[in-house]
């Protein structure tokens, strides 16, 4: 279906009682609904926006549009935690109200101040010749949850030299003073950050641009995140436009960081040694970070990506947030676990020590589409060896290490139905090591491994069979020792459902 303008402008509001049934129960109907992942009741889902932790409970927000599975309209919607894994969906926190977001409230992020919840986000005006201005706008949650907008925006205008992509204020706090980051396009049509600065959130002074030495890498850059940790500064940032690079920049859009000195906000420069992707795999863009109470920086990225078509369209919504992740230091990198919460969710427990020796096999015990997989290998010798993921007779989601090449493969081509199939169905990505683990969570409708620890992460949706629900291992041209546990994992939605 080809939404029109005016479609893809209506509020929730506009639409009548029955159409809004007639779309939950499209939605309802729908096999690829997630169990124990953030995903929308209807619509569309994209950036997790606002991610805090505030009055004893995490709050993370994400841009939505209600009607339908297209970027349309949109608000923030709200969703709270107590353990970062059984989220509750609040309503939605903010919709365009006035001129300043009357095409969109875009997104932004939240920071704790004087007790209340500060949320900074791009509001989007389109003017009658659909002409974009963004303003850069403060909200104000207090502990009742009541949200209330500043009435003008705290960055009315943007600055000399940069066009009219300019958004995504990320706010974090340093000593007494408050910083930003926005994404901005220069007039050149090359991608930035700006930088600014405030002592008290409402009014706020341009430093200038962040410069990390890369001055013609992609069209504009999205949704920036700095944060330190282990006395590094790290800057996350979406370029969009990166030409394809062996194996990576793969997807539509980009996703990395850079990782090296601490930003000096004087000369608003970092020090790095590269840009590195945040995950390999099909589906993650526009991730977010917030610090637990506990010094944990944590990251939750949209598992999907603009301008692609799901199979859940044609059930009127799309798209989930990822689990939150663990993010650490080694070696200059950024490795990335699973919150250690989601133990929360495991259930029956099923272990195997085996070694399988040039063939395919499935293991009492090891079937399902809802749960958390590990398997160690180790002392192999074949050229190939994995896992085969959702498969039965006519399908298969293949993830794998290649001895030969030294890198882990994850095929998507055989999961079902495609998405994103014009970026290819295949990613790979070079691990030099002699032992391979990868910790899989299943859900419906997704796959995130996290590889040898978290030094890599490979993310995607796929949209098998139902009842493609075999687990296998395979070694091919030789053996390998595998140690694999799996667990059920329970989710509330899926056991009342
Ligand atoms: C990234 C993005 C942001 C923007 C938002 C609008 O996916 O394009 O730059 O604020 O989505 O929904």
């Amino acid at each position: 279906m080809n939404w029109s303008r005016e479609q893809r402008y209506r509020r929730w509001e506009d639409a009548s009682k029955t159409e809004r049934r007639k779309l939950e129960n499209l939605v309802k109907q729908c096999n690829w609904r997630q169990t124990f992942h953030i995903q929308p009741v209807t619509g569309l889902l994209n950036d997790p926006n606002g991610f805090s932790y505030y009055n004893g409970e995490y709050h993370l927000f994400y841009q939505w549009f209600p009607l339908g599975p297209v970027h349309g309209l949109k608000n923030w919607y709200h969703t709270k935690s107590k353990d970062l894994v059984h989220w509750e969906n609040v309503g939605v926190a903010l919709e365009p109200t006035n001129e300043f977001d009357s095409h969109g409230v875009y997104s932004g992020s939240g920071i704790e101040h004087n007790g209340e919840l500060f949320l900074m986000y791009t509001g989007n005006n389109r003017d009658e010749n659909w002409v974009r201005h963004p303003y850069q706008i403060l909200a104000v949650m207090n502990k009742e949850g009541q949200i209330k907008k500043l009435e003008k925006p705290v960055i009315p205008a943007v600055p000399n030299g940069y066009t009219d992509h300019y958004r995504d204020p990320k706010v974090w706090k340093d000593n007494d003073c408050f910083f930003a980051v926005i994404g901005a396009q220069r007039k050149n049509e090359t991608g930035t950050i700006m930088l600014y600065r405030s002592q008290n959130l409402l009014e706020w002074d341009l430093e200038g641009e962040v410069d990390i030495g890369l001055n013609e890498f992609g069209y504009m850059w999205e949704c920036p995140d700095y944060f330190e940790l282990d006395n590094h500064g790290v800057l996350l940032f979406c370029p969009q436009g990166l030409e394809r690079d062996r194996d990576s920049y793969h997807n539509i859009y980009q996703s990395g960081y850079v990782l090296g000195s601490r930003l000096n906000v004087q000369e608003r420069t970092l020090v790095h040694s590269g840009f590195h992707e945040l995950d390999r795999g099909f589906d993650f863009y526009a991730p977010q970070t917030m610090e637990a109470p506990d010094g944990r920086r944590i990251l939750v990225g949209w598992m999907g990506l603009p301008e692609i078509e799901y199979p859940t369209d044609s059930n009127g919504w799309a798209h989930c947030l990822t689990l939150p992740r663990e993010l650490t230091v080694k070696n200059g990198r950024l490795w990335q676990n699973p919150v250690k919460e989601l133990e929360l969710l495991r259930g029956e427990e099923t272990e195997a020590h085996i070694t399988i020796d040039n063939e395919t096999k499935g293991i009492e015990g090891f079937a399902g589409d809802v749960y958390e997989l590990s398997a160690e290998f180790s002392n192999f010798t074949a050229e190939q060896f994995g896992i085969e993921l959702r498969a039965s007779d006519k399908e298969k989601t293949v993830l794998k290490y290649d001895t030969q090449e030294k890198k882990v493969i994850f095929d998507r081509s055989e999961s079902g139905q495609a998405a994103g199939i014009q970026y290819g169905a295949v990613r790979k990505c070079l691990v030099e090591t002699d032992k391979i683990s990868f910790r899989i969570f299943v859900d419906v409708s997704s796959v995130e491994v996290f590889v040898n620890d978290g030094a890599e992460v490979f993310t995607a949706r796929i949209f098998p069979d139902q009842n493609s629900q075999d687990i296998r291992f395979f070694a091919y041209n030789g053996k390998t020792d595998i140690q694999a546990v799996k667990y059920k994992l329970t989710s509330k939605e899926r056991a009342s459902s």
